[in-house]
């Protein structure tokens, strides 16, 4: 791949094009904080072009209008072609955020793909209900209309992936899509642009504009009269301030925010299926996932030894350049985000943690250009602690040890968030009172991050509004309409 930095522009209604002020920003690797893309920034103005364009491609355009089946072989070859770049996309996200190569390759990519694919061919399957009153010769069915134009606002974690949760649907579904991608992470959604370009996707039906958020393009699509509908994964604060800015026009709106979840050990559990598993659950992508079992509660009566066993395991992963296949631990997005992550560490000697192992930078040799964390352990902690109840969002574990079944289900449940958790045990009854028991919005029992692209994704308390997947995306993405028929007797 070339060193010199990717010219990165927006893409409205078909076209690559600068922002109107001509204006750009750097994306920076995390890997050596290099320049690796100039990108065009976007202004509220830019956001009203794309926005602009989305509405007419879907007011006057074939998009909606389109069978489901016709929709399904465009987005198919852009899928093709998203399969076909697989190499360069992978590495795009890799240097752009940091995530290791192998996860690049073997998830992000073929499950934006994926994601694609799932939902173009669940919407040529859709169907409605129907209403039959005989006795009155009245008959009332339903019709699922597209919505309109849909602002996709997503994070920089999994930057094509988590996108693709949104635009996928609102496609399949017959919407006109605005895209915002992330600003740490902007490069990979300009390439999947050029896939649905090629792939024949008529003009204004997916457009890709790129910049911030408050007071530039992000913002601009969730005050803006032409968009409909607002699909947003990010922050809870942002959250809230996309609820309130998309108020006064009444927009729908489905938001995928944070997490702090509980990953309950049992001592009746598989220890070495829970070990490999809550260390993937806290580890996996630096630490940068929402559903991360972020809190780790262990059973008094196994703490010690699973805690040991937990810090062999900790201290065995490789952490590394991302584009090296063997790297399980990149670094983190930005220089902002590393000072965060350490500020949470300093503040976990503060609140009295037991730090087992970790806790600072790692800077040997071309890693001190980029922004790398030792997977860092705390035990001993107390729930009611910041760092047990705040979002780090790096590879930092707290450690809580409980008593009863029942004390770790009041511990999972004493925090704002509600996005996943994780039960590991052997005892039946065990897994289905705390998937019960505790509020959230999705349990695992004895494994992690296993998705079906049919089942509800989404949080309860402050993890979201509204669920993703199969179904629950056709209702966000469509307008369910009664038709009521009565015939004369
Ligand atoms: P963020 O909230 O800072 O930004 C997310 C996106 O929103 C970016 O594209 C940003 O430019 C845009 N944005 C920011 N302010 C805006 C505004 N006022 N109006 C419109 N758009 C705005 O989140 P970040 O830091 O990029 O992502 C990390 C967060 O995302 C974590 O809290 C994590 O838990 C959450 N997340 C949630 C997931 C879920 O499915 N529940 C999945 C992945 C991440
Ligand atoms: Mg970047």
């Amino acid at each position: 791949m070339t060193t010199e930095p990717k010219n990165v522009q927006h893409f409205i209604n078909g076209e690559f094009v600068d922002s109107i002020d001509g204006k750009t920003f750097e994306s920076i690797s995390p890997i050596d904080n290099a320049v690796i893309a100039h990108v065009a920034e976007g202004s509220t103005a830019d956001a009203d072009r794309a926005v602009e364009a989305a509405r007419r491609a879907f007011d006057e355009g074939p998009w909606p209008k389109m069978s489901p089946t016709q929709r399904r072989k465009i987005i198919h070859k852009a899928a093709d072609n998203i399969e076909a770049r697989l190499d360069e996309l992978a590495a795009w996200e890799t240097r752009d955020m940091g995530k290791p190569i192998a996860e690049s390759r073997s998830k992000d990519v073929p499950r934006t793909a994926y994601n694609f694919r799932f939902f173009a061919d669940f919407a040529e399957q859709q169907h409605t209900e129907a209403f039959p009153k005989p006795w009155e010769n009245v008959f009332t069915y339903t019709l699922r209309d597209p919505v309109g134009v849909s602002a996709c606002i997503s994070p920089w974690n999994f930057p094509m992936m988590l996108a693709s949760w949104k635009v996928a649907p609102a496609l399949a579904f017959g919407n006109t899509v605005v895209l915002k991608p992330a600003e740490q992470s902007p490069v990979t959604a300009s390439i999947l642009a050029e896939c649905f370009a090629e792939a024949g996707m008529p003009e204004g039906v997916f457009n890709v504009v790129q910049g911030f958020g408050p007071d530039a393009a992000g913002e601009r699509l969730t005050t803006h009269p032409g968009v409909d509908l607002v699909t947003f994964t990010g922050e809870s604060a942002t959250g809230r301030i996309i609820m309130a800015n998309a108020a006064q026009t009444l927009k729908r709106v489905s938001f995928e925010l944070g997490g702090k979840s509980a990953a309950i050990v049992m001592e009746d559990a598989d220890m070495d299926r829970a070990i490999k598993g809550t260390i993937d659950g806290i580890f996996r992508n630096q630490g940068e996932v929402c559903l991360a079992g972020s809190r780790l509660l262990v059973q008094r009566s196994i703490y010690d030894e699973f805690l040991a066993r937990y810090i062999e395991a900790t201290e065995a992963l490789i952490v590394g350049d991302p584009r090296d296949s063997t790297t399980q631990i990149g670094p983190l997005v930005s220089t902002e985000h590393l000072d965060k992550v350490m500020s949470y560490i300093e503040l976990g000697h503060q609140e009295g943690a037991k730090l087992m192992t970790g806790g600072q930078r790692v800077t040997t040799g071309e890693l001190a250009k980029g922004n790398y964390v030792a997977p860092t352990v705390f035990a001993d902690v107390d729930n009611s602690w910041r760092i047990a109840q705040e979002e780090i969002f790096g590879p930092v574990q707290v450690v809580v040890p409980f008593d009863t079944v029942d004390d770790a289900i009041v511990l999972a449940n004493a925090n704002r968030y509600g996005l996943a958790g994780q039960i590991w045990t052997n005892n039946l009854n065990t897994a289905h009172k705390v998937a019960q028991e505790v509020r959230t919005g999705t349990m695992w029992v004895n494994c992690f991050f296993i998705r079906d692209l049919r089942a509800p994704f989404g949080g309860a308390k402050d993890s979201g509004i509204g669920r993703e997947g199969g179904k629950y995306s056709e209702e966000f993405f469509t307008e369910s309409k009664a038709v009521v028929v009565q015939f004369p007797s």
